[in-house]
Parts: structure tokens; C-alpha cells; sequence
């Protein structure tokens, strides 16, 4: 089939209908690899937006996406519940940081984080502080392309031509201090002198923990979350912990939170939650959020997405949840971190290279330039690899099932790139 009626009709993601960029056009895909409709097979390095942790089409979670078909395909939340939502619930108990407690599904990762900036709105108003109605976010921070997260992105970054529309949120500049670098308490002071001067406009701060993706790609230091829980209990404000593009091994840990030992009040998770066949996000609040919203001003908490907590979405997430474990993510993810700090590291003696960052499956080349789109796709179809860079980063964050030889393919790509990129 040609491509023709896509570019006749189709409207792609962060792209024209006039002249649009060519597509590739997917047929199939199985393992790390995405096959393409003239036979050619890409390995997906890319993981398809960070959430193909387990590979394309993986039996486990198809098979289990096709059991539920047969049983309830979706019934409306509000006054049903079923059972892939509790034993998602119950797989999710077992996984999730002691302390956070009460999952409300979302369709995906930015409804999440909206749910979550409501529920934070909500507690305040059930304490009965509704002066504290903003948050605070981070420079360098993304947490999505709907309005309200938006509004809490990097100001500075994606979205900035929407400024007029966005709803106004405080803003500290992004972590300074590196992963590996030494910490400093003078990085946490903007913060502090946010939280100090306006705690009592505040109902949370929001933060993507350890890694900042889309409007960064940078790994920060993990004492910036401790003092930041710190500073959020003495200032009664909450903290929200988007772990949607690090939640379940991306970055070395099950959650990211886990390098500080810090516990948000509510987590933001998704993207490898349902293992990347079908969507599926949620907002999980404390024991007190979620308490404290019940008990008081209106008792409910005022949100119902149509397609909330589907069946199908679930079956599929119990599935990728248990093949993680069965897999031991956290060796494979261990083996994919050393084996791209060694790919990766030539680029260091690239002109134009301003740094090379690996933290578990994720692999940055920050360059000075980017190469061109025509550049990028020749060197895709050269190599095999898929890979989408933007801003000045060419990334990988592959699927978990990745061969040492698939590893080192995507290294090979990445030098390459950067090294097209310096031309
Ligand atoms: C940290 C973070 N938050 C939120 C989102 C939005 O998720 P979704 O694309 O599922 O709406 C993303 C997506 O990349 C993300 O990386």
C-alpha cells in the first residue's frame, strides 16, 4: 500500500500537513525490531516513545490482551470495577514505594499528571486553603502536551508559543548539580527561596525525579529530591513525582525516586506501565491525599475519563508487569547501561559534542548541531536504527530485551549521527 492517503488525511505528532516529513509505514513488529511495509526491519531503539520496554508484539502481553477481548472489552468505572483493575491494583501494591496508595487511572501520561495537579488543588481545598492553587515546576521539566501540563513544562522549552493560553505556575531553573556531580546546597537555594516566599499560593511542587526527558534529556543530582521533600513538608505544600518516562527500570531503578529514598504524596506513572501495546497511565496518592480529599469540602474527587481503567488496558499492564520480573529487568537493564557508556563513549572525541550521558536504558549524545532530517533518515536506513533526535539530543532508550548486538548497533548509529552532525 502507498503512503498516499497518510499524506493526504493524516496529521502526525510535532508535524505539518503542508509538506510533511516522509513516514516510514510500519507492518509488523516483533522483539526490538519494527518491520516495515517493503520488508526492511528498523530496531525500534526509541522503544516507541520510551514505553516498548519488552519488545513489539511480546506473546505474553498479546495473548493477554486477547484473553480479556474475549471476556469484557470495557464497562464505565464510575459504579463497576472488575477484575484486571484489581489485580493491577494488587501487582501495582507489591511494586510501587510503601506509602502511596490509592491508583486512579488515566488514559495516558499528561491526563495523569492532570489528575494529579487536581488532586493536589483538591486537598488543599478540603484543608481549606484555596489560596494554594498553583504549583511549582522546574526549567527543563516536560510533563506533556495537554494544557495543564503544559503550563507546568519548561517554560522555556517545547511550548513556549503557547505562553498566552497557559495557566501561570511558579518556576525554579532545573537541577543544576549533574547525576555524578558533586552536590552543592547552594543548587537547591531557588527553590527554597520559592517555597519560602510563596508556600501559601502553593498546593505542590512537581518534579520528573532524576531525569528530566523531553525538554532536558539530563540526569540530575538525587540530593535535590531530598531536600525538596524537605522543604515541601515545612512548607505544607505536596510533592508530585512524575515517574512516567522513568517509573518501572527506564533509568536504572523500578522508580527513579528510589536513588534519593524520597516518597512523593502522589506519582505520576505510565508509558512501560501497560508494555507499550496499548495505553494505559495513572495518578497513585498517599493514604492522606486520598483520605483527606474524601473527608473533605466535596468528598469526590471531580474527574471520570470515559475509557478509565479499560480492561483490556489493565490485562495488558498485569502482563508487563510480571514479564519485568520474570526477565530480572534490573540485570538486563544493568547490561545495557555499561554496554552504551562503552558504545558511546568515542563520542566524547567528536567535534561538536558537548556531552555524553548513559543512566540505566537511556543513552544521551548532546551535540552542538543537529544533522539534518534528510541525514537523519539516510543514517537510519544505513544502520537499521530507528532513532528520532531533537533539540541538540541524539538519545536512545531501547527496549529491555535488547541483545548486546542490537546495543551496539544503536551505539554505532548514534556515532555515526554525531559524527554527520559535526560536518
Ligand atoms: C515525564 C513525562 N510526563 C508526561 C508525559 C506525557 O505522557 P503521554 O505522552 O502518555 O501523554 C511524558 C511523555 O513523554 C513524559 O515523558
Amino acid at each position: 500500500m502507498s503512503t498516499d492517503s497518510d499524506r493526504r488525511y493524516l496529521w502526525h505528532p510535532y508535524a505539518p500537513v503542508v509538506n510533511p516529513p516522509p513516514v516510514f509505514e510500519a507492518a509488523g513488529g516483533s522483539g526490538a525490531r519494527v518491520r516495515l511495509a517493503d520488508g526492511v526491519e528498523l530496531i525500534d531503539a526509541v522503544s516507541s516513545w520510551w514505553c516498548m520496554a519488552h519488545g513489539h508484539n511480546h506473546p505474553a502481553i498479546t495473548s493477554a490482551i486477547r484473553e480479556q477481548c474475549d471476556k469484557l472489552t470495557h464497562v464505565m468505572f464510575a459504579g463497576f470495577t472488575h477484575a484486571p483493575a484489581m489485580e493491577l491494583a494488587e501487582e501495582l501494591r507489591q511494586r510501587l514505594p510503601a506509602g502511596l496508595k490509592h491508583i486512579f487511572f488515566a488514559d495516558s501520561g499528561s491526563i495523569a499528571v492532570e489528575c494529579a495537579v487536581k488532586m493536589a488543588v483538591q486537598y488543599q481545598m478540603a484543608r481549606k486553603l484555596p489560596a494554594k492553587s498553583k504549583l511549582a515546576a522546574h526549567g527543563g521539566g516536560y510533563h506533556g502536551d495537554t494544557i495543564g501540563a503544559m503550563s507546568l513544562s519548561d517554560p522555556n522549552g517545547m511550548h513556549t508559543m503557547f505562553k498566552g493560553l497557559l495557566p501561570k505556575h511558579f518556576f525554579a531553573p532545573m537541577p543544576a548539580v549533574p547525576f555524578d556531580g558533586e552536590w552543592r546546597d547552594e543548587a537547591f537555594a531557588p527553590m527554597q527561596k520559592l517555597l519560602d516566599e510563596h508556600a501559601d499560593e502553593i498546593a505542590a511542587v512537581i518534579i520528573e525525579p532524576i531525569f528530566q526527558g523531553a525538554n532536558a534529556m539530563r540526569f540530575y543530582h538525587p540530593q535535590y529530591l531530598k531536600k525538596l521533600r524537605a522543604a515541601c513538608d515545612a512548607h505544607d505544600v505536596l510533592l508530585i513525582f512524575d515517574e512516567i518516562a522513568t517509573g518501572f527500570g527506564r533509568v536504572g531503578r523500578r522508580f527513579a525516586q528510589e536513588y534519593a529514598g524520597v516518597t512523593p504524596d502522589i506519582m505520576c506513572i505510565g508509558k512501560i506501565l501497560s508494555g507499550g501495546a496499548v495505553t494505559l497511565a495513572a495518578a497513585v496518592a498517599s493514604e492522606q491525599v486520598g483520605e483527606v480529599i474524601s473527608e473533605g469540602g466535596r468528598g469526590a474527587f471531580l474527574h471520570g475519563p470515559t475509557y478509565m481503567a479499560n480492561p483490556i488496558a489493565c490485562a495488558a499492564s498485569c502482563a508487563s508487569l510480571r514479564l519485568l520480573d520474570q526477565y530480572d529487568w534490573q540485570s538486563r537493564v544493568n547490561a545495557i547501561e555499561s554496554r552504551l557508556k562503552d558504545g558511546l563513549a568515542p563520542a566524547r572525541a567528536i567535534a561538536g559534542v558537548r556531552d555524553v550521558r548513559v543512566l540505566g536504558a537511556t543513552g544521551v549524545i548532546e551535540v552542538a548541531q543537529m544533522p539534518s532530517p534528510q541525514v537523519v533518515r539516510r543514517i537510519v536506513l544505513k544502520h537499521h536504527v530507528w532513532l528520532r533526535p531533537f533539540g541538540n539530543w541524539l538519545y536512545t532508550m531501547p527496549p529491555f530485551i535488547c541483545t548486546p548486538d542490537e546495543i551496539d548497533a544503536i551505539s554505532e548509529t548514534m556515532l555515526d549521527l554525531a559524527a554527520e552532525a559535526a560536518q
